[in-house]
Parts: structure tokens; C-alpha cells; sequence
């Protein structure tokens, strides 16, 4: 139990907190001192379920002895070791084990320290191997409205939601957006991919159309959408996105930041769909959360374009001080490990009929408009409050704290995503949780 226990910070002023609404927290704070498997423990020591695994990463479950351990004999062994020009060989071993995970033919990994690292490097790969072969006229990015890639300007720029981007500017130019793929008239209450949209994949051909191919390098999408609210393809919409990539020439980058590491049931949201991409980016579930490390995924042929050109010149200009971080690097491998003993790669998918029976015994709780689902993936939209979009949810989300349960709300969407542990019953008190609190706002 954590010697913090019931000892308040007097002061919150300093900390700026991200994505959160600072005053209200700072008058009402939820604070977490200790963290066990499923739950965490509040500082007046409730235990709190945690239906997030965290901010979508604990895919493991939380202060797992491994990783912990982990962590604590690298720290003491090799605390620091530059990656520019220098290597140590646990980074190695890792993108190797990476590697045999992936998805086949996605063979070299670039380390980073956060999804949104990880996506400026994937947008600067896709940039820079057009121009390595030749082909530099390739400079456009396709994203997709309600897209999320992180808060750099790289990934707001191809993102596709309004309040990360429109306070910053004119982002990146040549960028151009699919849209968006949520049809709750046509697709509510759907269990797993719906049936209608496949067809907003050929808006692809329009946006080609309008610039010409020669001038697109890549198309990046997150397999399922889920900062967003949960997103599901629509039935074939990836395949078709893949076959126009195919037929001129244009990359495609998948966002795995969430759908990485299990979270589908699958290793990757790629292995799930069965479509692979170019470039597959990955951050969060590659350490459990517990350090801030990112995996970018290539194909050979696109490494390959690289190494050219005189031996000692440096191939691509990009890199982090911490790419592959002896520490980051320890806990993912603690963290492969724990996941290959466990089977939590593969293990949501025996629980996601039970998930999805749970969630969609909601659809008859108050103000619920839609539920939908996919893997260890769910989302409960409610009708918004009139005149104040976003606080019925955030109401929901204030009371689930008090009651015990951790949940996400994005907009008026519940968004679950447990640790990949979960046991039936903890599902069941997530969801019954959710229904109560559904019938106590507003
Ligand atoms: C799909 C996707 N991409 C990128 C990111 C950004 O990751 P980070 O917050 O580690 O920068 C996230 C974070 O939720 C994400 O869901």
C-alpha cells in the first residue's frame, strides 16, 4: 500500500494538466495513489475498477511483478545509453521480438516515446521514402475527420477532430481527409463491424482524383477510431482502402496506438481485419503503459530505400534521445513476456461475446442513442444534453468515479476498454455501474 495514502498535495496550481478540465478538477480532485491488476486506489483509499486499462495502454493490468522487476534491474544495470550511433543490446533483442509479433512483412521497428512521436515519424518515413526512390513529388497526407494521431502538428494536421486543431493554425499544408465513418442512423446498436459504409472508402478515389496520384504519399487511419468515441469499420472499408492504396502507388499507415497489443482480440487490429499496412504505428501496450515508449512498424521494402548511398552517412534524419531507452526497452520485453504467458494477446477474443452481450444489455438504459462494440472495445453514446454537448457524459464519468469505476468519456460517448484480464464479473460491475449512473444524471 502506498505511503501516499491520504496525504493531499496542498497545492494543485502549478501542474497544468492535460486534456482535462483544470478548475473543476482542482476543486473536486480524483486521485489515484496506487494500482494493483484491475484496480486502482483512490487517495481516501477506495478501490477503483479500471475500465480504461489506464488511458488505453495497461493492456496488462497494472504493477504487473515483471515488468516491475524489470524496470528495477535495468535502472541499476544500464540506466542510459545513447541510440545515435551507439547501440546496447537489449533494444536489438526487442524490435526483434517486435518483429515476431507483427503482422508478416512488417520488419524494422523505429522506437519513440508516445503515439504522437510515433506518428510524426510514420508521416516522415511515408515523406521520405518517395523522395529516397525518386518520387518526391509525393507529398500529400490523407487523414480522416474524427481521426486521432496525438497533439503534434503532424498528427493534428491529418487528425480530424475539431477542438485539437482549431486553435493551432494552418497545420501541415497538402493535407486533404476521408470522411469520417460513424452512420448511427443506418449502423446503431451494431455488434462488431457494420454493415453500412464500406462504400466511404472510394471517397479516396475522389481525393485522388482532385490532386492526382503522383502527389500522394500516404493514407493514414486508426484500424478502429477510438479517442473518437469508438469507431468501427464498416464491413470491407479496409480492404477497399488498401486496394486504392495499392492501385497508385499510395501508403498506407495504420494508427495502432489503441488497437495494438490484444486490444481486438488479435495481436494487432491488422491481424483482425486481415489487411496489412505499409507502416504501422504502435506506442502505449508496447510497455503496458508503465514508460512512455512508441514502436513504428515497416515494411522491408520501404527500410530497404534507406540503405543507400555512402556507408557512413546517416540514412534518415530523425530520431529521440530516448528512441529505445534501455528502461522503455526492459519493461516491453518484461511486457512481451507477460503477455505471451498469459495469452492476452488472443485473449479478448474469448471474452469480447461476453463484452458484447454486457454492453449491449445497456441499450435500454437511460439516454443511451447507441452501443457498439469490437474486441475488449466498447462505447455507449448518449443523447446530449440540450444546449450542453459533452455534460451528461462527463457527469456520468464524475459519478462512475465515486461509485468506483473508472470509465472514459469522449464528447457524449462512454468509451470502456478494461485491462485485457478483465474476469466476467468485473465486466458485469463495469456495466452495472454504467446503468446506475445512467440513471442518476441529468
Ligand atoms: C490512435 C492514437 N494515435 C496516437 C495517440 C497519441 O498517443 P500519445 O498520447 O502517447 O502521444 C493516441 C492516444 O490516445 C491514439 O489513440
Amino acid at each position: 500500500m502506498s505511503n501516499r495514502l491520504n496525504v493531499k498535495p496542498n497545492d494543485l496550481r502549478a501542474f497544468w494538466m492535460p486534456f482535462t478540465a483544470n478548475r473543476q478538477f482542482k476543486q473536486a480532485p480524483r486521485m489515484l495513489v496506487s494500482a494493483k491488476d484491475m484496480h486502482y486506489t483512490s487517495d481516501d483509499g477506495r478501490k477503483i475498477l479500471d475500465g480504461t486499462a489506464g488511458l488505453w495502454c495497461v493492456n496488462a493490468g497494472h504493477c504487473r511483478p515483471k515488468i516491475t522487476e524489470a524496470i528495477q534491474t535495468q535502472a541499476a544495470e544500464l540506466d542510459y545509453a545513447p541510440a545515435f550511433q551507439m547501440g546496447h543490446p537489449i533494444v536489438f533483442e526487442l524490435a526483434n521480438r517486435l518483429v515476431d509479433v507483427a503482422p508478416e512483412g512488417l520488419e524494422h521497428v523505429f522506437f519513440t516515446n508516445s503515439g504522437s512521436e510515433s506518428v510524426e515519424t510514420a508521416l516522415k518515413i511515408a515523406l521520405a521514402y518517395h523522395r529516397a526512390r525518386g518520387d518526391g513529388s509525393r507529398f500529400r497526407l490523407v487523414g480522416r475527420e474524427r481521426g486521432y494521431h496525438g497533439v503534434n502538428f503532424g498528427g493534428i494536421s491529418v487528425g480530424g477532430i475539431v477542438a485539437n486543431r482549431k486553435m493551432f493554425g494552418t497545420l501541415l499544408t497538402g493535407v486533404d481527409h476521408l470522411p469520417h465513418t460513424h452512420l448511427p442512423q443506418k449502423n446503431a446498436f451494431t455488434r462488431g463491424e457494420p454493415e453500412h459504409g464500406a462504400d466511404l472508402a472510394d471517397e479516396l478515389e475522389r481525393i485522388v482524383a482532385l490532386h492526382d496520384a503522383s502527389t500522394v504519399a500516404a493514407v493514414i487511419v486508426e484500424p478502429v477510431a477510438g479517442s473518437t468515441g469508438v469507431l468501427i469499420p464498416p464491413k470491407g472499408y479496409l480492404k477497399r482502402l488498401r486496394e486504392i492504396c495499392d492501385k497508385h502507388g499510395i501508403l498506407l499507415i495504420f494508427d495502432e496506438v489503441i488497437t495494438g497489443f490484444g486490444r481486438l482480440g488479435t495481436p494487432f487490429g491488422s491481424d483482425y481485419f486481415g489487411i496489412v499496412p505499409d507502416i504501422m504505428i504502435t506506442a502505449k501496450g508496447v510497455t503496458n503503459g508503465v514508460i512512455p515508449m512508441g514502436a513504428v512498424f515497416v515494411k522491408k521494402e520501404i527500410h530497404d530505400a534507406f540503405m543507400q548511398g555512402p556507408e557512413h552517412l546517416i540514412e534518415f534524419f530523425h530520431g529521440y534521445t530516448y528512441s529505445g531507452n534501455p528502461i522503455a526497452s526492459a519493461a516491453a520485453l518484461a511486457t512481451l513476456d507477460t503477455y505471451k504467458e498469459e495469452g492476452l494477446l488472443t485473449r479478448g477474443a474469448e471474452l469480447a461475446p461476453y463484452w458484447e452481450d454486457a454492453l449491449h444489455a445497456l441499450k435500454d438504459a437511460p439516454h443511451v442513442i447507441d452501443v457498439r462494440n469490437i474486441g475488449l472495445v466498447g462505447a455507449i453514446e448518449l443523447e446530449p444534453l440540450a444546449g450542453q454537448p459533452t455534460k451528461r457524459a462527463f457527469s456520468a464519468f464524475v459519478k462512475a468515479f465515486e461509485k468506483g469505476c473508472l470509465i472514459r468519456t469522449t464528447g457524449d460517448i462512454i468509451a470502456l476498454s478494461p485491462p485485457l484480464i478483465v474476469e466476467k464479473g468485473q465486466i458485469d460491475e463495469l456495466v452495472d455501474c454504467v446503468r446506475t449512473v445512467l440513471g442518476e444524471v441529468e
